[in-house]
């Protein structure tokens, strides 16, 4: 894997303004470090503007959920076809606050990811274990079991057009980043899971890490052999921290 991608996800954040200065900064970033794919993920009124202000750099928008219809009575949700019409690449599926919020399930998350690879665009799904799961050492049979689900639901065939983004749910906002080898050990037995398929999937899907990834710790977690990026949301916000973090996938 010579590529790498940062994603920033801005969840429920930003205005015009901020999205003005965040655009600008992505733009600069991308064209300062040619390797990296650089993806914003703004909340959905923010899109139009995110797509029209980047148009014409290599910085791509995606969309940060999508429902599992595709049009029709489903009041205050968004589609895969309508992300697709506006001009995003990519969509965020799985994040652990839809899980845990909104009633994501394994199955809907596996759903999902193949009903956006259907649109065009390109899944970025998370999986992860809670603090509870790791305290009783589960953390690799929840997230085999995740990425198993997208197997089942949505086929190995959606690799590597998907990329799957590690995001160990106590890590998410919490300052509380997760240990270069703690991350490179999940992210390897992801590697692994997918490689059951074929061993070119596996070696061609990109794997990010996410979950207080910052401008001082990331390139400790980047230089790690399977992390191929990282799924950015507080540091996002900061146009000089996600330079900054852009910058240090050049290891
Ligand atoms: P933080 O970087 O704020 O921990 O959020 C990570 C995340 O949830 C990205 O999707």
């Amino acid at each position: 894997m010579t590529r790498s991608m940062v994603v920033g996800n801005w969840k429920m954040n930003g205005d015009k303004a901020q999205a003005g200065a965040l655009i600008s900064g992505a733009i600069t970033s991308q064209a300062e470090t040619e390797a990296v794919d650089i993806v914003l993920c703004p909340p959905f009124v923010l899109i139009q503007q995110v797509i029209s202000g980047c148009s014409g750099s290599k910085v791509a928008v995606g969309g940060q959920n999508l429902n599992l219809n595709t049009s029709g009575a489903h009041t205050g949700e968004i589609s895969g076809s309508m992300l697709s019409d506006q001009g995003c690449r990519y969509v965020i599926v799985g994040h652990s606050e839809r899980r845990s919020l909104y009633g994501d399930t394994d199955t809907i998350v596996g759903k999902k990811a193949a009903l956006a690879d259907s649109f065009g665009l390109r899944p970025i799904i998370c999986v992860g274990e809670t603090q509870f799961e790791r305290e009783r050492g589960a953390t690799n049979s929840v997230v085999e079991r995740q990425v198993q689900t997208i197997f089942d639901e949505a086929g190995p065939g959606i690799f590597p057009n998907a990329i799957l983004a590690y995001e160990p749910v106590w890590a998410i906002g919490t300052g509380q980043t997760a240990t270069p080898d703690q991350a490179q050990e999940v992210h390897g037995l992801i590697r692994k899971l997918i490689k059951q398929y074929s061993s070119s999937l596996a070696e061609n899907t990109l794997l990010l890490y996410g979950g207080s990834v910052k401008a001082d710790n990331a390139r400790d977690l980047f230089v790690m052999g399977d992390i191929d990026g990282g799924l950015i949301g507080g540091a996002s916000l900061n146009p000089d921290d996600f330079r900054e973090i852009c910058r240090a996938t050049q290891v």
